[in-house]
This record gives C-alpha cells, structure tokens and sequence, in this order.
C-alpha cells in the first residue's frame, strides 16, 4: 500500500543519521514504489548551503557506499532514476532551531502531511518540538497529520527521560510522536513475534516450568571510534541497554498481544517492563577496552580515543541480570551483555530450556548433553537455530548434540534494507507499533536507574578488559554465581 503524501523535514540535514541512514533508506523506498509522487523531502540545517550543494554532497556519500564494506547500505551500484526520484525532491532550508521567525518561514514551504524527523543532538529534541509548536506548524488541522520522531538517546536517566516526555507532550499528543528505536527496523527483531505469535510450536513452552534463562547479546567490534565526545557522558548501560536490549527483551517476553495494533502491541511491552525488578548494582558488571587487537587489527585503548578523558571511567562493556516478577517469567533470570571491542560481533538471544527430568538411554548421561536451546541469531547471523540431542548413528543408543538452523539467505530473496525503511513507512502510515510510547521509555530507565545511580561519578569494579577479549571476567562470574555460563560468542 502506497503511503500517502507528505513532506519529511529533517532536522540535521548536514549530520551523520542523515546521510549514512535516512537517504539510503529513502532511496530503498523510492525503488519499493511505495512513496507518492508527491512526497517532499525538506533538509533543515544551520550549515550555509544550497539545495544543489545538500544534494551533491548526498550524491558523493551515495556513490561513497557502494565500495564501502562497513557501511549499513549495501548496493554494488547507485540506481540512477531511483537515486534521481529522490533527488528531485529535495530542498534545502538553512534555519536556526531557536530561531522563530526562520522556523516560521519554513512553515510557509509545508503544507499537508508532514512529518519532522529530529535527527539532531537529544540535546536539541525539546526546544526543536516547542519551536514547531510556537511556529503553529504541528497542529493538525484540516485532516492532515503533522507527526514528530525522535531519535535516542532519549533522556539520560529517568528524571531527564520523565521531563523530556513532559516537554514534548505540553507540545504534541502522544498519537503525533514516534520515538524511534532502530533495533524495531530490523527484519530479525521483528521476526521475534512472527516466531512467537504466527507458530504455535514455542509459544507453550515459553514459560518458567521450561525455560531456565535467557541470553540477550549485543557484542561489537567496533570501538567508540570518532565517537568519544557522544560516549564519555553516555556509556554502554545508557547506549545500548534500556533502547536496544530492552527492545529484544520486550519482543522475546512480553504476553501474547490481543492484536497487532500499536497501542496494544506496546500495553503487553508495558506490562513486562512494569514487572522487572529494579536491577541491583549487585547484579550489574562493567568494564572499559584497553588496547588489543580485535580481528587481527590492533585497537588504542578507550582512554587514547578522541574526546575521552585519560582518567576516564565510562563503562564500553556490561553485562546485567534482570528479575522479572510475573507470572510466566519468576525465577527466570534474562542476562543481558553488550560492549564494544569485543573479539566477534553478534546480536542474540539465546533461550536455554531445562533439562529432561531424567535421561533413559543407557548410553548416555544427563550431564553429558547441554540442554536444548532455542538462538535468535539477529545479525549479522539471521535466522534461528535449535540445539537439541539426537541419536548419533551406531549400534549403541548414544546421543549427540546437533543444531537445526534455519537462515535467512536460504530461504529468502534479500531486499536492501537499512532498518530505517520499515520505520519511516510505518511513521509514512500512522502504525505506532514499532515505535516506544512515553511509559516504555520511563519504564526501561525506571528499571537501569539503581545501577545508573550507583555508577555515576565513580570507577569501583570498572574492570578493563583487552580489545578483542569477550569482555571483562566479572562478566562470567555474574553467570558462574548461579550455576550458569555464558553462550561462547564464538559458538553456532
Ligand atoms: C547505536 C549506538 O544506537 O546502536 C551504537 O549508539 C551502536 O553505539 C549501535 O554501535 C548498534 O546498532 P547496530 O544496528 O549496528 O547493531
């Protein structure tokens, strides 16, 4: 279904979201016929430039992708006419965010549908939408939708996330703001509940009386990079942990929704967050990379990286256990991990089910089989794989420990894909659902905000790990602790 018309203004025309992310995925669109002809794409910005310099500098970074292996797009080469559909609708708007009179001027160029993408510094997130609101370009009147998307990170703890969904909502209603997650663009996290809730096969097992925890990996290669002056103040528990993990957690755990409508969809993902206990700082890890060598390249330590402090105490490393006190899920422990100059890169969630009650093959003993587990591999793996036992061949009745894989490249046509193409065509279409309401935001902070607390202004336990290691061993003793390890970051 085509989305319907409209004008996407983007503010920060000249940063990185724009350009490494947005125009791709505009450009996926266009090729996807899902776009109206009259869609209109509005660059805001406070850099001098024209709408032929916004352009050619768009066109150079689109060229730049197809020989660029680490970029997010890949195509081997630009489509001309799809490349020149977007283009031909691009305008460019030099504009101060704090300046009424320009933010009102603006206004004068839109009219219809709009959508104003805030791909600025969160620092910029309120006075931009209260500016909109004086500038009277977000009421919707006539039939038209005026809508807002905010990016992360939103808020830095739960005071600040609390007022800055207060700002906002003096200004919008909630239905108007799609505060985006791009970890919800991605086919994988969205084949959580197509495996779920389209299969009847996992569903009942999902529970307590079956599984006895659950993994949620996000490991990264890639250091903090140019990114030091973002990262300093913000860290890995803040970057990664009530966004994107709690978004994997959210799919894997919530209740079967009623429908697949937005606000239902986000009442179950509600729900469950409500239902994590408070994380304990007892049950929190955190570490920072020294120098290595991750995928044989050597890595400067954390602390020599631009814009960090030499002293710098920033955590690029944690891992984390999660109580969830509800029905389906008591005394079922979610550990949760991510960190950056880490020896491989995989996003996963791995559901480790309890042992059979006993083993009734003479050949083989109970502790000798790891127990069944179900692997979400999100990327760059994507698919599934089910671990189980199975009889090896032979006289004897003997049983080894295979896996079923189910990958996506076997079985489907891959279409280009950024994330961010699904995001902007269900903001396009008013669908909500892959996108945070204000008290999924509140209830993730609410739940990091004992061990943000604990941690702030202070390095005791920060443990530094090497680039390239799988992270810091207070890590594995969190899991040793209760039993349990790790899934090898090197495995499946
Ligand atoms: C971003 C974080 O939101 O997500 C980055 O700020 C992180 O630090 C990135 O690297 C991970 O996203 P993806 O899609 O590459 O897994």
């Amino acid at each position: 279904r085509p989305a319907p018309a409209c004008t996407l203004v983007i503010f920060g025309a000249h940063g990185d979201l724009t350009k490494r992310l947005l125009m791709p995925a505009l450009y996926n669109l266009a090729g996807s016929g899902l776009l109206d002809p009259a869609f209109r794409i509005i660059g805001v910005d406070h850099v001098a430039s024209t709408t032929a310099q916004w352009r050619d500098g768009l066109t150079e970074m689109m060229q730049s992708f197809t020989h660029d292996p680490n970029a997010e797009f890949h195509a081997p080469s630009i489509n001309a006419t799809q490349w020149k559909w977007v283009c031909d609708r691009l305008d460019y708007v030099q504009a101060d965010f704090g300046d009424l009179a320009q933010i009102r001027a603006l206004g004068e160029k839109i009219d219809g549908n709009a959508i104003f993408y805030l791909a600025v510094s969160s620092r910029f997130f309120a006075p931009v939408i209260e500016m909109l609101g004086r500038a009277g370009l977000v009421a919707e009147t006539g039939g038209h939708f005026r809508r807002v998307v905010v990016e992360k990170p939103f808020g830095a703890d739960l005071r600040s996330a609390r007022e800055l969904n207060r700002r906002i909502l003096a200004v919008l209603q909630e239905s108007q703001v799609y505060r985006i997650d791009h970890f919800l663009g991605k086919e994988t996290v969205q084949n959580i509940l197509a495996m779920r809730f389209g299969n009847l096969l996992f569903e009942p097992l999902w529970r307590n009386e079956f599984i006895d925890h659950v993994q949620i990996t996000a490991a990264e290669t890639i250091g903090v990079e140019q990114r030091g002056a973002f990262y300093e103040p913000t860290g890995a528990l803040r970057d990664m942990i009530p966004n994107h993990l709690f978004q994997l957690f959210g799919m894997v755990a919530m209740e079967p929704p009623n429908s697949f409508s937005a606000d239902t969809v986000r009442t179950s993902k509600e729900q469950l967050f409500e239902a994590v206990r408070p994380i304990s700082p007892t049950d929190a890890v955190r570490g920072q990379y020294a120098a290595g060598t991750v995928e044989g390249k050597p890595v400067i330590a954390y602390r020599d990286s631009p814009g960090v402090a030499a002293d710098s105490t920033t955590e690029t490393y944690v891992a984390l256990k999660l109580h969830v006190d509800n029905w389906r899920w008591a005394g079922v422990p979610f550990y949760l991990r991510t960190g950056k100059s880490l020896g491989g890169r995989r996003t996963e969630v791995v559901v480790q089910f309890k042992k059979p009650p006993m083993m009734m093959f003479r050949d083989t003993e109970t502790h000798e089989l790891p127990p069944n587990r179900i692997i979400l591999n999100i990327q760059p793996a994507q698919g599934l794989t089910m671990e189980m036992g199975a009889k090896r061949p032979g006289p004897r009745m003997d049983l080894a420990d295979v896996q079923v894989r189910f990958r996506y490249e076997d079985v489907f046509a891959q279409s280009p894909n950024v994330g961010y193409e699904t995001l902007l065509y269900d903001c396009l279409m008013g669908d909500a659902t892959l996108f945070q309401r204000a008290d999924n935001i509140e209830a993730a902070w609410r739940a990091v905000d004992p061990v943000l607390q604990a941690w702030a202004g202070n390095g005791t336990g920060l443990e530094i790990y090497p680039a390239g290691a799988t992270g810091p061993k207070g890590a594995d003793k969190l899991l040793e602790r209760d039993g349990r390890e790790w899934y090898p970051l090197d495995g499946a």
